[in-house]
């Protein structure tokens, strides 16, 4: 994980590498750090905490001034967090300096090379072998900088994007990658150039992006441009400008307490921006290009596998219904973790969808490559245009939901499951396994979803007053069936993840084989009740939790008369076809969530030990 911003040009590079690094702070904050050269000499200041620490170490230790600049807000994997740890680090000599998202795992092994030969280490960081490594090769092979990267990251087992830069020679920035993203953002006269994880830091500076590919490094020098090579074998690559289309609105909170709160509200819209242009409802038309293109390979499927991990499994699961349900398709979930070293049975018939909001996840990644190994189609469904999952699969479908930057999910979970949904009809009409006239009616209410979305976000002041009452749960059970299951896990996993409170998402059926033991009057249970799909039984679930006075929580569809009776509380959701019910049913628990860690004091956007780009297994 890590985020990583650097700045070579005309203006001052400290502001830039600041307001970058709290625009990527999403991506880990558990320390920073900046290096700048200021005309004379190199200036490190780094700190256990977020950037904001940073800002008030700096402003008291060191002149924010030079041109050129590295930073780094960080999920610690090597060494715990703390001053000495974060980065940058810098080599032996005090000439070079690195900033480093990634693991690099043959460290130990390199560091001991590096100690045989008179290297000493401040850190117990992987990072800080990997600048005495450059600092190494470049001595011993007389090289310069560009070069001694190259060579030295030929000897790396591991994934990084990296930032280094030269003291004695500051009108160069190095930057390499491998398995974590990188970015560079060209300034209007190729004047100036910025480095970064993503391009939320530079886009009121520029609209002009390099990304690089995996085994690719590049030397950004101040002036004459950028050169990008191969890693490997030094071969030079030609560079594809892409024109961002992200603006500085889109990743700002508009007014809202928290970033998550912004997304959630955003819903209606994102899910709007999905479909657009896609579902031509008079028509009678679902146009996605990546299916159209690959119509045969999906009609000849024996089976599709969806890989993904935390929110995006989820969404997957709902898929599953979706796909099996219309289109008649098997389908199996898998968690990417396990998928990757279970040696699956994979063939060439079988069609791989690899969900992923930052399109970084490296489990993900790794079983994408996995099952195109073996033949398979790979369709990736991603929200983070140009991310490597985007590049990596044969195909896809962007969700088109915007930057997400709160690190728990909302607006990607919903939008996911729209694209799969669009999916799902399109190859239903196209084997004939929906009628002409459900088909018509899917189209019609997946429209219909956006203001009903709107309503159900109406309940907020109601969740809020059921927030409080139960903020100071140990414990919690999400209860669903049918579709709503994966919804109650998504529930489950949102409260846990921000709010720090036991939570466990169930089948409602299931309760009866195990957790109906934990059931006693302290603890809520938030039931998914609504109106299509398993009702009654529902409710008979419910019975059972009301006999052991459980509190019960219900999302029942508006009007709704029986839960009302035999629950604590209920919030109302507006009623909807089962298949897309779950994009109603999720809010009022995001929105639970939400309210319950605000009451907690929590830090709602940057949940303790989480990131939003898992970039490392
Ligand atoms: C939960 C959450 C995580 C992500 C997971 C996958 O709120 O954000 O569980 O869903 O890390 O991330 P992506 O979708 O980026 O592959």
């Amino acid at each position: 994980m890590c985020g990583i911003v650097g700045y070579i040009g005309y203006r001052d590079a400290y502001p830039i590498i600041i307001e970058g690094l709290k625009r990527l702070e999403y991506r880990g904050y558990d320390s920073a750090g900046v290096a700048l050269y200021d005309g004379n000499d190199l200036k490190v200041t780094k700190t256990k905490g977020k950037v904001a620490d940073l800002v008030d170490k700096c402003e008291r230790e060191i002149s924010t001034s030079g041109n050129v600049g590295i930073g780094h807000t960080r999920w610690a994997t090597h060494g715990v967090p703390n001053d000495v740890n974060s980065h940058p680090h810098v080599s032996n000599s005090g000439d070079l300096v690195i900033i480093h998202n990634g693991i690099i795992e043959n460290y130990d092994a390199l560091k001991q090379e590096l100690i045989s030969r008179g290297y000493t280490f401040k850190s117990d960081t992987d990072t800080e072998v990997l600048i005495n490594l450059i600092e190494d090769v470049k001595k011993q092979e007389n090289v310069k900088l560009g070069k001694a990267v190259q060579i030295a990251l030929n000897q790396v087992i591991g994934a990084y994007a990296i930032a280094v830069f030269d003291k004695n020679k500051p009108e160069e920035i190095v930057v390499a990658r491998l398995g974590s993203p990188l970015t560079i953002g060209i300034g209007e006269n190729e004047d100036e150039f910025f480095i970064a994880s993503d391009a939320s830091p530079f886009i009121e500076y520029t609209k002009n992006a390099v990304y690089l590919e995996d085994e690719e490094m590049a030397i950004v020098r101040f002036h004459k441009g950028i050169k990008v090579r191969k890693i490997k074998d030094d071969s030079m690559v030609d560079t594809y400008v892409q024109k961002l289309q992200i603006n500085l609105e889109q990743i700002e909170k508009g007014g809202y307490d928290h970033f998550m709160l912004k997304e959630i509200h955003e819903q209606p819209k994102a899910i709007q921006d999905t479909y657009r242009g896609r579902l031509l409802r008079e028509q009678a038309i679902i146009k996605m290009s990546g299916v159209e293109d690959n119509m045969k390979r999906f009609l000849n499927a024996k089976r599709f596998i969806i890989v993904a991990c935390g929110t995006s499994w989820h969404a997957g699961l709902v898929a599953e219904y979706i796909f099996e349900d219309l289109a008649r398709i098997p389908v199996e979930v898998e968690y990417a973790s396990e998928f990757r070293y279970r040696n699956p049975v994979i063939s060439e018939d079988d069609v791989v969808i690899a969900i992923s909001q930052s399109g970084e996840t490296a489990d993900t990644l790794a079983a994408i490559k996995l099952a195109k190994s073996k033949g398979a189609f790979v369709f990736g469904v991603c929200n983070v245009v140009g991310s490597s999952i985007a590049r990596e699969t044969d195909a896809g479908a962007y969700t088109h939901a915007g930057p997400e930057i709160g690190v728990a999910s909302t607006k990607a979970f919903t939008t996911q499951i729209t694209v799969l949904t669009l999916m799902a009809l399109r190859l239903a009409r196209a084997k004939g396994t929906i009628s002409s006239s459900d088909y018509r009616q899917h189209l019609l209410e997946l429209e219909m979803i956006p203001s009903k979305v709107e309503r159900a976000l109406l309940s907020d002041p109601l969740i809020e007053e059921i927030a409080y009452k139960y903020k100071d749960s140990r414990n919690c059970l999400y209860l669903g069936r049918g579709y709503n299951f994966p919804v109650a896990l998504e529930g489950a996993l949102k409260l846990k993840e921000i709010s720090y409170i036991h939570a466990e998402g169930y089948p409602a059926a299931e309760m009866k084989h195990g957790p109906i033991a934990l059931i006693d009057e302290n603890m809520p249970i938030i039931v998914i009740a609504t109106k299509k799909g398993h009702y009654e039984k529902v409710v008979s679930n419910i019975q059972e939790i009301k006999s052991r006075k459980g509190r019960i929580i219900g999302i029942v569809t508006e009007g709704d008369v029986q839960v009302k009776e035999l629950a604590d509380h209920v919030i109302e959701v507006p009623e909807s076809s089962e298949s897309l019910s779950p994009l109603i049913t999720t809010i009022p628990l995001q929105l639970l969530s939400y309210h319950i860690a605000v009451l907690l004091g929590k830090n709602v956007d940057q949940p303790r030990n989480l990131a939003k780009s898992v970039t490392v297994e």
